[in-house]
């Protein structure tokens, strides 16, 4: 695995390999969710590169981009293991100058949702992943339904820009008693961890109101709430693929998404249907 620290030996490492490009951007401390992603790529592709970049840009002042888990070392095994070509690990100024040119998410659908709660985020996620998919070039590249909000406003970029890249939504990977795999489950006590079941409970449950028929949105929100309580609920809602609210649930076209905070951490979920 060659490790590539600036854009110069990224293009170095680039211009050594021949064939179609998988590529999973990460915010590194890798989890079988991440290890999922690159397995996805390394089916479909000749050569596999991940990014290890904790873009500063995406998170807001008060966030928690100074103790945001770092694993330098497990991380760079795992890649290895996993069978990545290519790991690109940049440092902040390889990434950003001053007074740069930016990237802004949509006005409605990058500031609904986490994008009203956090204000910016999408911003900075869709400054660095224009940046990484132009430096890596991919054919492919990997973003998890887990952050499906963040993989529909990828996919309108993409679409937006013209850019010649595939994106792939690869499903949520989740722990045996449903907890969804992230990078922020560490900061969770073993209190807050059994509490945390609640999100994927209540989603768990959506679905099992629709399979009995059950379609009116604000129903199925009610009863969610219900089940998540007394954690402290930042939003439940219920959108298409095009991250619009709607009334009643259509097969096919719709996204379950619940975003909570359990002591301090804030986790999100969501079911697909
Ligand atoms: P990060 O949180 O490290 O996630 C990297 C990728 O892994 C994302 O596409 C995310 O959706 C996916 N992922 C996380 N948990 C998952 C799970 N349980 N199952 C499946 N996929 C999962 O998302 C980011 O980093 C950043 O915003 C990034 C896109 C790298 C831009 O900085």
């Amino acid at each position: 695995m060659i490790i590539a620290r600036t854009a110069v030996e990224l293009r170095a490492a680039l211009d050594s390999k021949i064939g179609s490009i998988g590529f999973v951007p990460t915010m590194g401390a890798l989890h079988i969710g991440h290890r999922t992603l690159i397995e996805k790529a390394r089916e479909s592709n000749d050569i596999v590169v991940v990014s290890i970049f904790v873009n500063p840009t995406q998170f807001l002042a008060g966030e928690d981009l100074s103790k945001y888990p770092r694993r330098e070392e497990a991380d760079f095994k795992i890649c290895e293991l996993s069978g990545v070509d290519i790991l690109f690990y940049p440092e902040v100024n390889t990434m950003y100058g001053s007074d740069e040119v930016s990237v802004k998410a949509p006005d409605v659908r990058g500031y609904i949702l986490e994008g009203a709660i956090r204000p910016g985020h999408f911003d900075g996620v869709l400054s660095v992943v224009i940046k990484l998919l132009n430096l890596v070039g991919a054919t492919r590249a990997y973003f998890g339904k887990k952050d499906a909000q963040q993989l529909a406003l990828i996919t309108q970029m993409v679409e937006n820009f013209f850019m010649n890249v595939e994106i792939v939504a690869v499903d949520t990977v989740r722990e045996s008693d449903g907890l969804a795999l992230s990078s922020r489950n560490v900061y969770l006590s073993h209190e807050d961890r059994i509490e945390a079941l609640k999100l994927s409970a209540s989603l768990k449950h959506s679905t099992h109101l629709v399979m009995q028929g059950v379609r009116e949105s604000n129903e199925i929100i009610k009863v969610m709430l219900d089940i998540l309580e007394p954690l402290n609920v930042e939003y439940v809602a219920i959108v298409n693929r095009r991250f619009e609210a709607i009334d009643e649930v259509i097969i096919g076209d719709t996204i379950v998404l619940v975003a909570a905070r359990v002591g301090s951490t804030r986790l999100i979920d969501n079911v697909w249907m």
